[in-house]
């Protein structure tokens, strides 16, 4: 099992912070945002990880993380010229990736659960998690049965068909990177994960899980405030770096 952490897009929604340096590279309370969904896949014993991050502000990234040797891994950086989608990511890492698994971690993503063994015992296709949130139509949302077993899957729906969204963690065999390069752009021209998501479920080889603790998607000024009070609280003392 590799992982990824993508790291790049804009950040237009938190300017002007995101004008001197990265999103991801913001503080959340008393370490870079990135150390916590890179503490989410070194506490799962991933150990070669490729990041994935914009043009603007590269530089930072090398200086804050280097080769990867202080936190006993060994990192990888891609750029991605544009925003083209969170899927993207599989395209770009296609020869890291080389035959094996993948655990993406979105670089603003925060999560306070282990997911250490939902990692290591993946066997194949596709492994998501979902989380009731008040706000639905800001993410992804998966819609279940009465046995929770997954039903649907819609990226930003006008109209959610559950509260579920699906948080920025996602494992897949790979096979993701063929299914990748054949998504067509969605109306907003990017190539969405959902649409992979999608792909499994049809097969039948989605696996969608639920999780007890707090997760954070930190890219709005209300998020990094409440990422920074979960990290404060709650992270601070259970981080491994
Ligand atoms: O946070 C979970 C949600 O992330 C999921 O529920 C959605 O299905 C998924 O589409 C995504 O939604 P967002 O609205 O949060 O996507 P956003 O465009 O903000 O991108 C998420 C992160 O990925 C962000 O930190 C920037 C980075 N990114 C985004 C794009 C589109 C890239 O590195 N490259 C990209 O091309």
């Amino acid at each position: 099992m590799k992982g990824i952490i993508l790291s790049g897009g804009s950040g237009t929604r938190l300017r002007p912070l995101t004008s001197m340096t990265s999103k991801q590279l913001l503080p959340v309370y008393n370490r870079p945002m990135i150390y916590y969904p890179l503490n989410t896949l070194l506490r799962a014993g991933i150990k070669e990880i490729l990041i994935i991050i914009a043009p603007d502000h590269a530089g930072n990234y090398l200086n804050l993380l280097g080769s990867g040797k202080d936190f006993g891994a060994k990192f990888t950086y891609e750029i991605q010229d544009e925003p083209r989608g969170l899927a993207e990511a599989f395209i770009i890492g296609e020869s890291f990736l080389d035959n094996d698994s993948v655990a993406m971690i979105l670089g603003d993503n925060i999560f306070e659960d282990d997911f250490s063994q939902e990692i290591k015992e993946f066997k194949s296709g596709g492994r998501i998690f979902a989380k009731e949130v008040e706000d639905p139509k800001r993410f992804g949302v998966v819609e279940f049965d009465q046995k929770m077993k997954a039903l649907s899957i819609q990226e930003k729906p006008e109209n959610p068909k559950s509260n579920f969204a699906i948080p920025g963690l996602y494992i897949f065999d790979n096979r993701v990177v063929d299914f990748a390069k054949s998504v067509e752009p969605s109306a907003r021209g990017e190539i969405e994960i959902t649409e992979i998501q999608q792909r499994y479920l049809d097969l039948g080889e989605l696996d969608v899980r639920t999780f007890n603790g707090q997760w954070v998607d930190a890219g709005t000024f209300e998020s990094l405030h409440a990422a920074g009070d979960l990290a404060k609280n709650v992270l601070d003392k259970k981080m491994m770096i």
